[in-house]
């Protein structure tokens, strides 16, 4: 048994299921699957053992945050909309307590006011933001150093 911390919980929420029909000016026109694809990838990379997870309904979101403990030893999360107002989450993660680098395809910071906003402030190692999907890669990089 090897007692190696390096599984990587990958969670994405409301409307990822859905990525390659949204605006690809914005959210570059991948299929949540492609994403997976590059992201497993790049964690087998970085020694990581990458584990998916999407769902669209937020207490599914919720009771998959507090299996956390037992499955992963970290985590990266783009909650999508959720991020913005669901405090359900944000106390979810909190109990969690495995290091969480939060992640956006888009560069949330030059969209609309509501999305400035992120419930996982002070919860998260790092928020990466506007680099598309090589954003999880810096993620993975920063939980492979945060593990090592
Ligand atoms: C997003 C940004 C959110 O504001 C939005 O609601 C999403 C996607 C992103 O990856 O850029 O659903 O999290």
């Amino acid at each position: 048994m090897t007692s190696a911390r390096n599984r990587v919980e990958v969670m994405h929420g409301v409307n990822f299921d859905v990525l390659e029909r949204r605006d690809p000016e914005i959210y570059g026109g991948l299929s949540l699957t492609e994403l997976e694809v590059r992201i497993k990838h790049w964690a087998r990379e970085l020694d990581l053992e990458a584990r998916f997870f999407q769902s669209n309904l937020e207490g599914e979101f919720v009771e998959h945050l507090h299996r956390l403990p037992e499955i992963a030893d970290a985590a990266v999360i783009n909650a999508g909309a959720w991020t913005h107002y669901s405090r359900a989450i944000a106390d979810a993660l909190e109990l969690a307590r495995v290091p969480a680098v939060e992640v956006h395809l888009s560069d949330v910071s030059s969209r609309e006011d509501w999305r400035q906003v992120s419930v996982f402030e002070g919860l998260v190692i790092s928020r990466i933001s506007g680099k598309g999907p090589d954003g999880y890669r810096d993620a993975l990089k920063m939980l492979a150093e945060e593990l090592a």
